[in-house]
């Protein structure tokens, strides 16, 4: 549980959360992301946690042993899991930028760099994207208990606290009120169509949905839990950290006297500018580039595990082999994306907006008809006895998994792709 939830809270959490909600009508806008939450994020991940937990195997097996050695879901395993191989190739190239600003912080220059110079630096693009991926090899290579739960034992704590401190730091800046007041006063009238997309598309990449992640962290959740209830606390904790997180970025933007600025721009152009100018702003700029590259590394890992699994479990290749094999290659195709912003923006428009959608729609659409949800959820509570909270509980699922999930998925889905 404590890796799905280092897996949930990454990089979009950080930067792209606080930003969308300021956008997109504040309180209306968390009103609305957390509806998502419920009708479409959370039986989603329950969905994937018990495809994992049943088939007891890789994406690919997991979904053809359930659906009784179909090769067509044996197959869509593996399209799943590519995609988490592909989001691992971008995934990479922007936390490489964060070990670059990580350092540029520790040599005290943040203010004096440029954003733009240094990401088409071929060099520090590339090069920083190499040495993230060597240290998220360096975790995977540890083994499940050894490096991903270690890493997240360690690093989720860490992140917290971390936060904390940066939160409470920026309430007590000049003009902090008026961050606060972006991030939460409600103006219903920005609950456009358009924020109903954005919310939905959050939601999935934030709780790593739909490609193949949680079907593989489900795998390593032991027989006995109670799957709804440790599902619960990711999502509680991931938006609890994008909030936390929230705050204290847009607390620190405002007391700068600054605009939040679009995307990614807030944290590599904005939130540096602001800690030039702030007291104690170069201790506060490591621990906040240092909070969020730990984020990205057990998210970055989460992302390369399936197919690493994969091919332990299937090509019968020790885990250290298989680590390199999916390490180099993702670095690899991560290349063209450090040196290319058109073919950076190419490979994550496909992934994060055509193979994620399409992931957790076959995950919904498997457990609600394939398998059908009647054989599925007895598998739902471990051991557990079904007790009538689990009916009530069992009917809110069913009607999301079979029928609401997949209908707003497809219209997410064609509204993103037309759009
Ligand atoms: N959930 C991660 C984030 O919020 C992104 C991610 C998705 C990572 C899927 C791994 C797998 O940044």
């Amino acid at each position: 549980m404590f890796a799905a939830v280092g897996s949930a809270v990454g990089l979009v959490n950080i930067w792209r959360f606080p930003y969308i909600v300021g956008q997109n009508g504040g309180a209306a806008f968390i009103a609305l992301y957390i509806f998502c939450l419920i009708l479409i994020g959370f039986p989603v991940l329950v969905s994937e946690i018990l495809i994992g937990r049943t088939g007891q195997r890789d994406v690919a097996d997991s979904l053809g042993t359930i659906a009784g050695k179909k090769p067509l879901w044996m197959q869509t395993g593996k399209g799943i899991m590519l995609t988490g191989f592909i989001v691992s190739s971008f995934y990479s190239v922007v936390a490489g930028w964060i070990i670059g600003y990580l350092v540029y912080a520790i040599r005290g220059v943040l203010s004096t760099v440029s954003y733009e110079a240094s990401v088409h630096n071929p060099l520090f693009a590339v090069g920083y994207h190499a040495i993230f991926m060597i240290l998220a090899m360096f975790v995977l290579n540890r083994g499940i208990q050894k490096g991903i739960e270690w890493a997240n034992k360690f690093m989720m704590p860490t992140l917290v606290i971390l936060l904390l401190f940066l939160m409470g730091y920026g309430l007590t800046l000049p003009g902090a009120s008026e961050g606060v007041r972006f991030l939460f006063y409600p103006n219903w009238s920005a609950l456009t169509p358009m924020a109903f997309l954005t919310a939905l598309g959050h939601a999935f990449f934030t709780l790593s949905l739909g490609q193949g992640t949680m079907i593989t962290y489900g795998s390593y959740i032991k027989k006995s839990e109670n799957i709804p209830n440790s599902c619960i606390p990711i999502v509680v904790s991931d938006t609890v950290i994008s909030l936390l997180a929230g705050i204290a970025i847009l607390t620190i933007v405002f007391a700068g006297g600054q605009n939040p600025d679009s995307g990614i721009g807030l944290i590599f152009y904005t939130l540096p500018t602001i800690f030039a100018k702030i007291p104690g702003g170069y201790f506060m700029a490591i621990g906040f580039f240092f909070l969020v590259l730990l984020a990205a590394i057990t998210s970055q890992t989460s992302a390369m595990e399936p197919i690493i699994s994969y091919l332990i479990d299937k090509r019968n290749i020790g885990r250290h082999k298989a680590v390199f094999l999916v390490g180099i290659s993702a670095f690899l195709l991560g290349i063209p994306s450090a040196l290319s912003v058109f073919f950076f923006n190419k490979i994550s428009f496909i992934a994060m907006d055509i193979l994620i959608p399409l992931g957790g729609l076959a995950a919904v659409l498997f457990v609600g008809w394939v398998w059908g949800v009647e054989k599925a959820f007895p598998n739902l509570y471990g051991r557990e006895p079904v007790k009538r909270s689990h009916r009530a509980l069992q009917l809110y699922l069913k009607v999301c998994v079979k029928w609401l999930a997949p209908v707003l998925i497809a219209i997410i889905f064609i509204s993103s792709i037309a759009t």
